[in-house]
């Protein structure tokens, strides 16, 4: 093992055991200490699902890109372990960048990553030089290929830019053997996927484009994934510098989906429409991972690149993921609700039936709490009406809310009053569907976080919070006339 690698192991153990358990998420996985960006490697192997992570143990800012690592049975509970990979040879001594997990047929857990290494252009300017690297490992521990890197600069095709070349994702290839997806910026044109192929996951060849962003989509794409769902196809991608398009893509950097159909014979992926994949403010770079049970499982970092290096401070950790949502594609589009686990961890059930409000704000007894699985489904009462909220992680000074306009059909999270002292971004808006102002909203909340799942999922929005978490009000508001629906569960995690 190299030093680079010990040293930051001894570190992340010496500090974890400053952070109190208490002052971290519950059931989301945050970073053992300092900083943490992409989800990497979420894989099942030796029976527990393995999920690393972009990760900065000695600062909560980004910067020299180590591999953090945790465990878990149930997607939900995680246990640290030892950081995986440090930036220690010379072809990542910049940084390990994103990547993905493999089981190999001889049963070692293998991952593939970019590695980072800044050298001077032909311009004289510094650019960051990206390879794809293989590691190999037991669970635990991890050793880098002797012939890394495995892919490179002269295996791009025509116009791939060797700096940004990156985010390897490997995937089974429909007739056999695997393919790796891998994000390049095409010089002029923007982002695309190229597919690389291999029998053996380890001597790789390049294969084909699997879809570019021709001008559209933002710029340089990141973080690819693809899978079959449902009979159709669907491409996750990360992309920066996204333009917004009526409601979509407001986020700078943001994740979205390409829903297609994919020809192997034919290596075309036909695409039919694009979309956000999450409509709040923290998103991006989601990774998937199949469950034995057959189950599309994504989860993402919740997170923007906007506001996460705006603390000047150190913090003791910064950065964390979003829960893991299981995939399903109806009527043309992703739904995503949580993880059935989450289930096994309700308790505290308090339902209420058709509980009328109207212009004003109601508590409910034993609706409270900021680690809570809490369900509203609104039916207007008579004509329609003008809004409804649901105001959330509350005290006498603080809240945030997610509130719903039927005319307007756009539900909307806003952290504006959660007690940030910044002039960041606190609101962002979704379009949904509705028949004549029925909604359903399921608001999972952990210590820092709200996720909202609109209409069984259809549409999702994510958003950290720091409110403190003694603030644990809440309050629903209506402006005209409604009825409620409310269930609760607290997680007990
Ligand atoms: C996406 C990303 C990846 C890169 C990593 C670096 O958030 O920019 O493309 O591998 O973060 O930390």
């Amino acid at each position: 093992m190299s030093q680079a690698l010990r040293d930051a192991r001894r570190y992340e153990e010496a500090m974890e055991r400053a952070i109190s358990p208490e002052d971290r998420p519950a059931f989301h996985l945050s970073a053992r200490v300092s900083w943490l960006n992409d989800p990497n490697g979420f894989s099942f192997y030796g029976g527990r699902y393995h999920l690393f992570y972009q990760y900065n143990p000695y600062d909560s800012h980004w910067g020299p890109m180590h591999w953090g690592h945790a465990v878990s049975e149930d997607l939900l509970h995680w246990t640290y372990a030892p950081a995986a990979l440090a930036p220690d040879m010379p072809y990542d001594r910049d940084g390990c960048y994103s990547g993905s997990a493999v089981t190999l047929p001889d049963g070692r857990h293998m991952l593939m990553y970019t590695g980072v290494q800044r050298v001077p252009s032909d311009n004289g300017q510094m650019r960051h030089l990206q390879t794809q690297n293989l590691a190999f490992g037991d669970g635990t521990d991890y050793q880098k290929y002797h012939k890394n890197p495995v892919i490179r600069g002269r295996d791009l095709p025509a116009g791939g830019s060797v700096y940004d070349f990156r985010d390897p994702r490997i995937i089974p290839a429909p007739h056999g053997g695997y393919w790796a997806l891998i994000a390049n910026d095409q010089s002029g044109e923007g982002g695309r996927i190229l597919v690389y192929e291999s029998s053996d996951a380890i001597h790789w060849k390049y294969g084909f484009v699997l879809a570019e962003n021709k001008g559209r989509l933002g710029c340089m794409w990141e973080c690819p994934d693809f899978f079959e769902l449902d009979g159709r196809h669907v491409l996750l991608v990360s992309s920066q510098d996204m333009l917004p398009k009526g409601f979509e893509y407001h986020n700078g950097n943001g994740a979205f989906y390409l829903l297609g159909d994919f020809d192997a014979q034919a290596r075309r992926f036909t695409e039919e429409s694009d979309h956000t994949v999450d409509y709040g403010i923290d998103f991006y770079a989601p990774q998937t991972l199949l469950t034995s049970d057959g189950r599309r499982v994504m989860i993402g970092w919740m997170q923007n690149w906007d506001t996460c290096n705006l603390h000047t401070n150190s913090k003791p950790w910064f950065g964390q993921m979003s829960l893991p949502r299981e995939l399903s594609v109806r009527d043309g589009v992703l739904y995503q609700r949580p993880v059935r686990e989450l289930e096994a961890l309700h308790s505290d059930e308090v339902i209420y039936e058709r509980v009328e409000l109207s212009d004003g704000a109601i508590t409910l007894p034993g609706v409270s709490g900021r680690l809570l699985d809490l369900e509203v489904e609104v039916v207007p009462m008579g004509e329609s009406y003008n809004r409804f909220a649901v105001r959330f992680a509350k005290n006498s000074e603080f809240y945030t809310s997610v509130s719903f306009r039927p005319h307007e059909s756009v539900v909307k999270i806003d952290r504006k009053f959660s007690g940030s002292r910044r002039a960041i971004i606190h609101q962002r808006r979704a379009l949904v569907e509705h028949e004549g102002g029925r909604i359903k909203l399921r608001l999972i909340l952990d210590r820092y976080s709200a996720e909202v799942f609109v209409n069984d999922g259809r549409k999702v929005l994510s958003a950290t919070l720091y409110t403190d978490p003694s603030a644990d009000g809440i309050e629903f508001f209506a402006d005209g006339a409604v009825k409620i629906n409310v269930k609760k569960y607290r997680i007990d995690a």
